[in-house]
Order: structure tokens, then sequence, then C-alpha cells
């Protein structure tokens, strides 16, 4: 998809389609240039509603607020309809209403790309999009006057978080015997050289060194070794050190704890946390942000066999703790628990975030669309939540920490037991038994992300088409922006 940006009015653009975002249910406005056949076909602008004059070029869709986040799903709505159509071209007017208001702008863009995503690898007929490039005017509906600096500023830093996010997206939605373990550090390095970060793959040996014993459990069964992953982007004089953990489960069948089959589709999708963090890195390195910040990805596979881990192993964990298996489909926390303790030992970062498709249990508690956010720091999440909700539009909400259930994760063999002793807030215990391998001195630096529900989407919503949504890019990017900011 071509963008292109221009301070010609949208009337003296040519383009096959005119793209009019009708805000509020505002039929009346001066740009709503078809209000009685909108009346006549019942278009009332609400949010996601849709209504195309072919013959006369022009495509409404309905926004409820004029706000970036309404922009970004719309806008991605109204060229997923465009699917399988025959427009080539369309273009689409600038909607800040006051000098301030950008953020419009970069959800209009980010929408526009997002929306025209399509996971193609697997057919052999692959369709050539007929979208081929989108005009935004710099003609602003309200009369403002628009800085186009600022602007364009905007609408590069939208288009590099939007193609990041396309990116995951691409990975996640590979099938899991393309790409697994090997496959993800390959395509780490093949990153790594396009976009200036430094890379370092550990393999099963060097993971033996690091004392791995929960990591490498959790890959026994598989005949793909598991890898760590750890990419770096290191800009001169950096404001702060981020270093980010993901899980990287190419596959999760639940190993001898085995995933009932209903339950066993989708997880291939097991690694989109790990596939975030690529994407992530991919974006700060393009946005050049002033942060030093590691990305670190367990990449490994779970599965059966004779030489799977069991239920009643006792695992020892890199920072010593023991493990009591008691499932092995909580096998995201004890790959986790590794990385994490070996991401403390390498760097030391002013803050860590973690990003897993790590329970079932988030998703029941808090749905589909939103992101379990955790941790010991109120402050810490609150920034995770902002940059979440408000700047990237993804939604977030947080769970909290108690100490009773911490004592639901007690063993009484080992150190720790992989699974609580309740069958409620699994979201949290997962995330306490996390805490477990924090060190003391940076637990108010820690956030847990449980991205179990947005990050494979069933039905299209708002800026996601089914499959992989690449949850977390966005949001985490304007996270270490902000951050940045702080410092
Ligand atoms: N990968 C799953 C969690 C998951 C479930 C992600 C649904 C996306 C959608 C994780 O490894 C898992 O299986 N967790 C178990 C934990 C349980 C055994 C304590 C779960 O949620 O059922
Ligand atoms: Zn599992
Ligand atoms: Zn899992």
């Amino acid at each position: 998809m071509n963008f292109n940006i221009t301070l010609d009015k949208i009337e003296d653009i040519k383009a096959d389609l005119e793209i009019i975002v009708v805000v509020g249910g505002d039929l009346g406005h001066g740009f709503v240039k078809d209000r009685d056949v909108l009346e006549k076909v019942g278009f009332e602008g609400k949010h996601e509603q849709l209504c195309l004059l072919a013959e006369k070029g022009r495509l409404y869709v309905g926004c409820e607020n004029l706000c970036s986040n309404d922009f970004r799903a719309v806008t991605a709505v109204a060229v997923r309809s465009l699917d399988g159509m025959k427009f080539s071209s369309a273009k689409i007017a600038t909607y800040a209403s006051n000098p301030q208001c950008t953020e419009v702008l970069r959800g209009m863009v980010e929408g526009l790309v997002l929306g025209s995503y399509k996971f193609q690898h697997y057919k052999s007929k692959k369709e050539q999009p007929a979208l081929q490039e989108i005009t935004i005017s710099f003609q602003e509906y309200h009369g403002y006057e628009i800085d186009s600096q600022k602007c364009g500023g905007i609408i590069s830093s939208a288009l590099i978080l939007a193609d990041a996010t396309n990116y995951t997206r691409d990975i996640v939605n590979m099938a899991p015997d393309d790409c697994y373990p090997e496959i993800m550090g390959h395509m780490a390095m093949e990153l790594a050289a396009q976009n200036n970060l430094d890379c370092t793959i550990l393999n099963v040996d060097d993971l033996k060194k690091e004392k791995m014993g929960a990591l490498l459990a959790v890959a026994r069964a598989s005949r793909h070794e598991p890898r760590l992953i750890h990419l770096v982007h290191k800009p001169k004089d950096p404001v702060a050190v981020v270093s980010l953990v993901g899980k990287g489960l190419t596959y999760d069948s639940g190993g001898l704890s085995l995933k009932p089959a209903d339950y066993m589709v989708t997880m291939k999708a097991d690694k989109s946390g790990g596939s975030a963090i690529l994407g992530i890195m991919k974006a700060v390195s393009q946005l050049n942000i002033p942060v030093e910040v590691h990305g670190f990805v367990g990449a490994v596979e779970n599965m059966i066999g004779g030489d799977a881990y069991k239920p009643d192993d006792v695992l020892i964990s890199k920072n010593g703790k023991t493990i009591e298996v008691r499932n092995t489909d909580a096998e995201g926390r004890l790959v986790l628990a590794d990385v994490l303790a070996y991401a403390q030992q390498e760097v030391q970062a002013d803050y860590i975030f973690d990003l897993a498709t790590l329970t079932g249990a988030c998703v029941v508690g808090v749905g589909e669309y939103t992101s379990g956010v955790m941790g010991n720091s109120e402050l810490l999440i609150n920034n995770v939540l902002y940059a979440a909700n408000k700047s990237a539009g993804e939604y977030a909400t947080k769970l909290s920490f108690n100490r009773y259930l911490g004592k639901t994760l007690k063993s009484q063999v080992a150190d720790i037991s992989n699974i609580s002793n309740t069958r409620y807030g699994g979201a949290i215990t997962a995330a306490m038994f996390l805490n477990e391998f924090i060190n003391e001195e940076n637990k108010e630096k820690w956030v847990h992300l449980d991205i179990a529900g947005p990050a494979f989407v069933e039905h299209a919503w708002g800026e996601n088409p089914s499959g992989a949504s690449g949850a977390g890019v966005r949001m985490m990017t304007r996270l270490i922006e902000e951050l940045a900011n702080k410092n």
C-alpha cells in the first residue's frame, strides 16, 4: 500500500473512492454530501456502520468519537470492507479538529494499514489487493490550519507501528511446523540485520550452561530444540534501559497434561508474546527511541513423547528455586521463570515487562478483547494501562495480587508448585508464580501482561482481522516512548 500526503483539497485529488468518516452521527455536516441517500438506506453513522455509494465513489463509515482509537477501528473496518472489490485508489481528509489533535491522524493511518492486512501465506492463489494507493489530504474539514511537519512525523510513526504490528501478525499466523524455535531464531537474526539490532541466540548447550532446568524440561519432548533469543536496540546516550521478555511457545499441545482437541486448535498463537517482542524491537529501532531496549524470547515447543516432562517431576530453575510440576500445560510460566531470571542476570534494567498468552483464566476473567496487567507497582501498572488504553488503542485492565492467592502456589515437595490449589483467580496466580522469579531489587520495576485474550482473534473486530492481532506491539512501543519522556 502506498501512502501519499498532499496539501491539495480533497475534491482536487483523483481517486476511485473517497472514504468519509461521519463522527458522532452528524449527518448534517458539510462534508456529508449524500445525506438524503444515506437517510433513505438507514445509515445513521453508528460506530463502524458502513455505506458504500459505489457509483458516486464514496464510502461512508460511522465513528462514535473524534478520537484516535475510534478512528483506528473505523478506518480499518472501512478498508476491510473493500476486500474483493476493484477500487485501486482511495482518498481521505484529515480530521484534526484542532492543531493538537493530530493523534486522530495517527489512529486513521494505523487503521488504514492494519485494516488492509491479509494473511495469505498458505493460499495457493494469492489475491492481489486491489487497493494500492491512499492519499491523505491535509484539508481539514473544520478549517483548522494543519502543521504539516508535525502531521508528517505522526504519519511516519503510525506507519512504523502498524507495519510492526503486521509483522508480528505474520509470525503468529505461521503454522507451527513452519515456525518452530530455530526458525524464530532465524527471523530474529534477519530482523536484527535489517534494523541495526544486536542479536544473540542461545541453543540447547548454552541453555544447559545457564542451568535453565525449567525451560529445558518443557522443551524436551519436542523434535524442535528450544532457543533463547536476545535482541538489543542500543541508541547513543539512552535515557533508560528496558527489558522485554516474551513467551514464545511455538506450539502448546499441553504436554502430557494434554489439551482437549478443541482447546489445542489455535495454540500456534502461544508464541504471540515472543512474536510481539520481535515487532516491538523492529518499531523501537525504526523510531530510534532513545531507550536501550533488550528483547528476550523463550522459544520452545510443548509436546508429548517418551521424553516428555511429567506431572510429579521437580525442576530446578535457573535461579535455583525448585518447582513441582503438577500440570505440564502450565508451561509458559516455567519458560518465563528461566527467561526472566536470565534477563535479570544479563541486564540491569530500569523496567522489565513480560508479555505472554499465559492463561485461559485471563480470557474468562476480562474477556477476549482485553489484556490483564499485573505487578507490584501501582504506578508502573498505570503507565502501562495509559499507553495501552489511551495511546495505542489496546484494551488492558489491572488485576490485583493478594497474599492469599500467593499461598495457593505452595508445594509439599518443592519450593513452589507450577499450578495453584484453587481453580479461581488463575491469571493472578500465574503472575504471582512469575513474581517468585523476580529479584527483590526488581519487584517494582516489573509488570506482567497476559495477552491470552486479544492475541488471537476468532471474529474480526475493530482494527483486528481474524487470526493474529499483534497485541502488545503498539502499546509497548508507545509505553517505551512515554517512559523515555519521563526520564
Ligand atoms: N497457552 C495456554 C493459555 C491460553 C489459553 C492461551 C487459551 C490462549 C488461549 C497456557 O499454557 C495454559 O495452557 N494455561 C493453562 C494453565 C492451567 C493448567 C493452570 C490454562 O489456562 O488452562
Ligand atoms: Zn499450556
Ligand atoms: Zn501455553
